[in-house]
């Protein structure tokens, strides 16, 4: 034993643990016959339980930017793919009715988000989205978009990059973190980007996390766009639920979470301010039920079990009747 070297861990034997897998399921109240739009497949753990709750003839589509999840999960599921019991396409899901018309997949029963990286791309270091294991500046969910981390990084200016951490990694260092980059760059590595972020703030001082977790996660949201994403597939899975249908947002970031909260809460109102109006607004008929009031978040135990799930935050509505 002594004499062996540790075994680099594979990425493809990795699972991704689904993080809040029953709170999901009865959120979007999975019964048999079921269909229902997986929008983040990643490592196919909420898409395997989904399948499981909806048979024996449910059926779920699967989207994901990633051509390697995609593809993973097309093993993986196998059976299910043969049988029409699963549909899979890559894509960003921005595109979801365009998606789920060209399958005939509407309306469906409930539409899942579980956002962000999955730990398959975590633990890739080509894909650069890991600031333990060097790897490409690059941090694409698909390969194929334009812009990488390394073109972020290396040509905006120092005030764009500042503004960047700041805003979406909520880096109170931003400032000095962006005229460090400046002034060091260019970078190619993550490793290489990682020691600079760590330099520029003075090290890890027992802080709770890695000193470039923030810088990361920032880069992370702008290269795909990931608050855009949002905003444009929520009225677009509004639309393709059927009245009753459920919509579960599985969020790790606040300015996630917080573009889920508001935008449901705008379509539950039932009154709309508007100064222009002769009583200061108007009664509507909302689209949404907001299932719950507060974000459903993981017990002790299953973030002992699996601490990615610590962030997470889980919003569940039910589209309305029209009447
Ligand atoms: C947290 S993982 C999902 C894990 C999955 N629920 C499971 O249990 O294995 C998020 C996945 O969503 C994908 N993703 C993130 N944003 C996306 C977007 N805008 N469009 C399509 N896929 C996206 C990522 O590529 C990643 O594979």
């Amino acid at each position: 034993m002594g004499d062996r070297l540790p075994i680099a861990a594979d990425p493809a034997d990795a699972y991704h643990t689904p993080v809040l897998l029953s709170q999901v399921l009865e959120g979007l109240n999975v019964k048999p016959g079921a269909w229902i739009v997986d929008c983040t497949v990643g490592g196919g753990g909420h898409t395997e339980a989904l399948l499981a709750r909806s048979a024996p003839d449910g059926r779920v589509l699967g989207i994901d930017a990633d051509p390697a999840a995609i593809r993973r999960v097309s093993v993986r599921f196998a059976d299910a793919l043969a049988s029409s019991r699963l549909v899979l396409h890559q894509s960003e899901f921005v595109r979801l009715e365009e998606v789920a018309a060209a399958h005939a997949f509407a309306p469906v029963d409930g539409v899942l988000f579980d956002l962000g990286v999955s730990s398959f791309q975590l633990q890739t270091p080509e894909r650069g989205f890991s600031f333990s294991q060097a790897g490409p500046l690059d941090m694409r969910f698909d390969p194929a978009q334009p812009l990488s981390a390394a073109d972020i990084v290396n040509e905006w200016d120092e005030q764009a990059l500042a503004d960047l951490i700041f805003r979406y990694g909520e880096e109170p260092q931003g400032r000095r973190i962006a005229r460090c980059l400046v002034q060091n760059r260019p970078f190619t590595t993550t490793a290489q980007l990682a020691e600079a972020i760590e330099k520029a703030v003075g090290g890890r001082r027992g802080a709770r996390i890695h000193p470039a977790t923030r810088t990361f996660q920032a880069l992370r949201i702008v290269v795909n766009h990931e608050l855009q994403q949002i905003e444009g597939v929520l009225p677009q899975a509004l639309r393709i639920l059927r009245p009753g249908g459920r919509l579960a947002v599985i969020s790790f970031h606040s300015l996630e979470d917080r573009i889920v909260k508001q935008w449901m809460n705008d379509e539950a109102r039932t009154y709309v301010s508007d100064p222009t109006r002769l009583h200061g607004g108007y009664e509507r008929q909302p689209t949404l039920r907001i299932l719950t009031r507060k974000p459903i978040v993981a017990s002790d135990d299953e973030v002992s079990r699996n601490p990615r799930s610590r962030s997470a935050r889980l919003r569940v509505a039910e589209k309305l009747p029209p009447i």
